[in-house]
C-alpha cells in the first residue's frame, strides 16, 4: 500500500519525508489556501521533496480551461499529477490528458459508478473521499469496498487512492480492502506510529540496559 502525504505545508512534508514512507503528496485549492502560499510555488518545493505523484488541482470547469491549466501545472515538474474533478469536462480531459503521457487523479468520487467512469477514462488514480461520506452517516469504507469489487472484475490499472483519511483506522481498513493508495493528513501519518505499550517498552528497554553499565560502539 502507497502512503501519501494529504497536504500542502511543505515544513511537514520535509520533516516526514526522510522517514521513505512518503510515496507521494496530494494537494487541493482548500489546502493550498491553508498553505497561505503561491499555489505554483508550493507545488515546486514539494516535486523537489517527494520523488513520487505530486497531485495539483485544476480550477478551471471546462475543458478547454483544464487543458490550459494542465499544461502550467505539468510544466512543473515530471511528478506533477493532475487533479481533476470527477465531472463530464474533467473526465474528457482525463482521457486526453492520460493520452498525452500525463499522471491524473480524478478526484471528489462518492459512488462506484462514479469510479466505474474514471476508470473508463483511464484514470491513474481516482480518489473516492471516505471520510466526508462518514460526516454524513454513509459508510465511506463500503465504497471503498465496491470499487474495488468492481475494478478487480475488469482489471481496470486505476488505482484507488482513499482519500478524505480521518484516522488511522481508516488506513487499517483501506488497507484490508486492498486499496492502493491512502493519503492521509501529516497528524494521522503520526499517529500510525503510535500505541503506549511501544512507548512503554521502549523506556523499560532502555531502563534496564542502563543498568548493565555497558555500551554499544
Ligand atoms: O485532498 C483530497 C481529500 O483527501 C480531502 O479530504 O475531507 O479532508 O477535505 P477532506
Amino acid at each position: 500500500m502507497q502512503f501519501f502525504l494529504d497536504t500542502a505545508d511543505v515544513g511537514e512534508i520535509a520533516e516526514l519525508a526522510p522517514l521513505g514512507l512518503v510515496d507521494g503528496v496530494t494537494t487541493n485549492p482548500t489546502l493550498v489556501r491553508r498553505s497561505g502560499r503561491d499555489f505554483l510555488a508550493v507545488v515546486r518545493e514539494i516535486c523537489g521533496l517527494v520523488a513520487g505523484p505530486v497531485s495539483a488541482e485544476v480550477v478551471a470547469t471546462d475543458y478547454d480551461g483544464m487543458r490550459r491549466e494542465a499544461d502550467v501545472l505539468r510544466a512543473i515538474a515530471p511528478n506533477v499529477c493532475i487533479k481533476l474533478p470527477l465531472t463530464p469536462d474533467g473526465l474528457r480531459a482525463c482521457r486526453a490528458l492520460t493520452a498525452d503521457g500525463a499522471m491524473v487523479n480524478v478526484t471528489l468520487c462518492f459512488t462506484a459508478p462514479q469510479a466505474l467512469l474514471a476508470a473508463k477514462a483511464g484514470a491513474t488514480f481516482v480518489s473516492p473521499f471516505v471520510g466526508r461520506h462518514d460526516d454524513v452517516g454513509f459508510e465511506g469504507m463500503a465504497l471503498i469496498e465496491d470499487i474495488r469489487r468492481v475494478f478487480a472484475n475488469y482489471r481496470f490499472p486505476t488505482r484507488i487512492l482513499v482519500a478524505s483519511v480521518r484516522h488511522p483506522v481508516h488506513v487499517l481498513q483501506a488497507a484490508r480492502i486492498g486499496a492502493d493508495v491512502a493519503t492521509m493528513p501529516p497528524a494521522v501519518l503520526r499517529q500510525l506510529f503510535r500505541h503506549p505499550l511501544t512507548d512503554r517498552g521502549l523506556e523499560q528497554f532502555l531502563a534496564d540496559w542502563a543498568q548493565t553499565g555497558q555500551r554499544i560502539g
